[in-house]
């Protein structure tokens, strides 16, 4: 599993692209371009249209009844004419060809259906030849697709972003799951990705963890299990505080009773003094202090409790096939990139003081909805806000990004609306317009059966022991799995993935362990169980995959077997669309339909006990379907598996 993210990187090298007289045209990747081009010329020469006008509104099809391609023929903005009597107009002028039956006009749109045997020649030829390759676009991600040495764009993306000695709670597994998937889609587009952890990592808290650690920590404990450990230290701690702030409470309710019967209060308010200096809020904020002040043994102290949770997070995010390339977090933003900010907004007149702070009133600025935000507080410090504000253009500076991706929950609309906003106010419109949030929902009820869950790595040991006693079940099975408990492992973290990136990113859902892990419905482990049953047939076949490339495709005549063939030709279409909704379930469901067709496929295309030729030309197929899979759900950043 380690050296899958670079496998994924190895996805998106390409053959270089042959121009097309068509932008976006890349039929050496791409096997519907061959059919757009094909079509786009015949038509403009059959019915005198310009075929560039004609290219880009080829569109591909959700279902595959409505054509492999369809051209809806209003697109095309021919005046006067009525788009129904247009379609079967261009459709009957459209001349015979060898790729593509006469098209079939439907209401104001053209369906195109390819013909069976150059396209399954063609697709699964490409797929046996280019592997893990297909269905990538390198070029998507150059900044000129034709020109290599002018470089690829970068895009930063940011996710997970936990906050340490703090629980990872379901946001934090949503940015991950979410943020992994979009950094492979980038890859195989063949962007250059660089991922970003925005650690929570700085503020009072630490102060408070760290005094804290000289009550109720132990070094032991802390190198063992730094996450676990640090968070039960900040949770004791915290309990002292609460317990410490009832007493100061009374007194100042005392005190204030007192001086409005006009009392003497001098007595009571040394004793507040007192109390106050030896809280433990207040030690925290003096070691809080300490630390911005750059004191080298706060900071050791603190650098160690981060380094080691980075180490922990690190063989965590392994699992789900994630590593990042940068660990960044509030602490590393420096205060020349804030108070340089707050320089451009006093400047720009974006800033103003209230009550002693610094404040944008966002209303004043053509953003109603944005409210008003603070900058800095009465005492002089930044918030979470002014730290974002300084990342941003300390990120500008140093990545010099094509684009930038956050990838954090829909309760923080607000906040990166504020941040993007701050930015263009600031006089950095073109920074912002780079920037863009991706949201999603929330989860609820993430919960592992012994409670409530404060970390990844119990959820993900959860969903693992409920697959393996569901594997245990079948004892014949079980028997063959190399390495069980691995196999378990993966099988759980697909089931939290899948149910996961179901559904459109911004609904949210329950958290839902039996539902997860059940073999019935679009579920993780069904998927899984399709790419597992490929590969056994592979097995038992006992042909040369090697050769497979070889078979004879014309005897594939079944319309079982054509309907598969023209699925697997619209994986390329796929990843395309999916770089445009960045959805994972753009990608899922395309692949739930190919499983789908191809359960309803192994009893009409047999492959053990059919005569040698058709049983190569079906296993060919079904090695392609096996490919395609495989790489949709690397995109997803799932580790398809041989057995189960
Ligand atoms: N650590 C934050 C939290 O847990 C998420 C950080 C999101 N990214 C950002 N640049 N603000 O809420």
């Amino acid at each position: 599993a380690a050296s899958l993210p670079a496998s994924v990187e190895a996805l998106s090298l390409q053959s270089t692209a042959q121009k097309s007289q068509f932008a976006n045209c890349f039929p050496t990747l791409n096997p519907m371009d061959i059919y757009r081009q094909h079509i786009a010329e015949e038509l403009a020469k059959a019915a005198d249209i310009d075929a560039q006008k004609i290219y880009p509104r080829i569109a591909w099809t959700s279902t595959l009844d409505k054509g492999d391609l369809s051209l809806p023929v209003a697109s095309l903005q021919i005046k006067q004419k009525n788009p129904v009597e247009l379609a079967k107009e261009l459709a009957s002028k459209f001349p015979a060809s060898d790729l593509i039956h006469p098209p079939t006009p439907l209401g104001p749109h053209i369906q195109f259906f390819c013909k069976p045997k150059p396209l399954t020649d063609n697709v699964l030829g490409r797929i046996l030849k280019e592997k893990s390759a297909y269905g990538t676009n390198g070029n998507q991600g150059q900044k000129d697709p034709f020109d290599p040495s002018k470089g690829q764009k970068k895009i930063i993306i940011e996710f997970s972003s936990p906050n340490i000695a703090k629980p990872f709670h379901a946001g934090h597994l949503r940015s991950t799951i979410i943020g992994g998937f979009l950094a492979n889609i980038y890859t195989v587009m063949g962007w250059d990705v660089i991922k970003m952890n925005y650690l929570g990592d700085w503020g009072k808290q630490y102060g408070l963890l760290a005094n804290g650690f000289k009550y109720f920590g132990n070094e032991e404990a802390l190198v063992k299990d730094p996450i676990n450990h640090l968070f039960d230290v900040y949770v004791k701690v915290n309990r002292q505080v609460s317990e410490q702030e009832g007493p100061i409470k009374e007194l100042k309710e005392q005190i204030k009773a007192k001086k409005e019967k006009s009392e003497d209060v001098a007595e009571l308010e040394t004793e507040l003094a007192k109390l106050v200096d030896v809280s433990e809020d207040e030690k925290a904020r003096r070691y809080f202090k300490s630390m911005e002040d750059g004191d080298p043994e706060a900071l050791a102290l603190w650098r160690k409790f981060r380094d080691l949770s980075i180490e922990k997070y690190k063989q965590t995010y392994a699992r789900l096939n994630i590593d990042f390339d940068v660990y960044s977090g509030e602490s590393q933003i420096k205060s020349e990139s804030m108070t340089d900010a707050y320089k451009l907004m006093e400047q720009a007149g974006v800033s103003e003081k209230s009550e002693g702070a610094v404040i944008v009133d966002f209303t004043k600025h053509g953003a109603k909805k944005l409210g008003k935000a603070i900058i800095v507080r009465k005492d002089g410090t930044p918030l979470y806000l002014t730290r974002d504000i300084g990342a941003i253009t300390e990120r500008d500076n140093e990545y010099h990004f094509d684009k930038m991706i956050y990838v954090v929950a829909a309760q923080q609309d607000l906040h990166l609306a504020q941040l993007f906003k701050v930015t263009e106010l600031m006089g950095h419109k073109d920074l912002a317009s780079r920037c863009q949030h991706i949201n999603f929902g929330m989860v609820r009820g993430m919960s592992t059966r012994k409670g409530t869950v404060k970390f990844l790595d119990d959820i993900l040991r959860d969903v693992g022991d409920k697959m393996h006693e569901v594997m245990k079940k079948n004892e014949v099975k079980y028997s063959q799995v190399e390495d069980p408990e691995k196999t378990a492992d993966i099988l759980g973290i697909t089931s939290v993935m899948v149910q996961d990136m179901t559904g459109k990113r911004v609904n949210g859902y329950d958290f839902n362990l039996d539902a997860m892990t059940s073999f019935e419905g679009d579920t993780g482990p069904y998927l899984q169980y399709a790419h597992a049953r490929l590969c056994s047939m592979a097995r038992k076949s006992e042909l040369d995959v090697n050769e497979l490339v070889n078979a004879n495709f014309d005897l594939l005549t079944e319309q079982h077997a054509v309907d598969l063939v023209r699925l697997l030709a619209q994986w390329p279409d796929v990843l395309l669309q999916t770089a445009k909704t960045l959805e994972p379930i753009t990608v899922l469901s395309y692949l739930f339909k190919m499983t789908h067709m191809l359960s309803s496929s192994y009893d009409v295309l047999k492959v053990i006990g059919s005569e040698p030729d058709v049983k190569q030309a079906r296993m060919a197929l079904y090695a392609s379907a096996r490919q395609v899979l495989h790489n949709g759900m690397r995109v997803l950043g799932l580790s398809p598996v041989e057995r189960m």
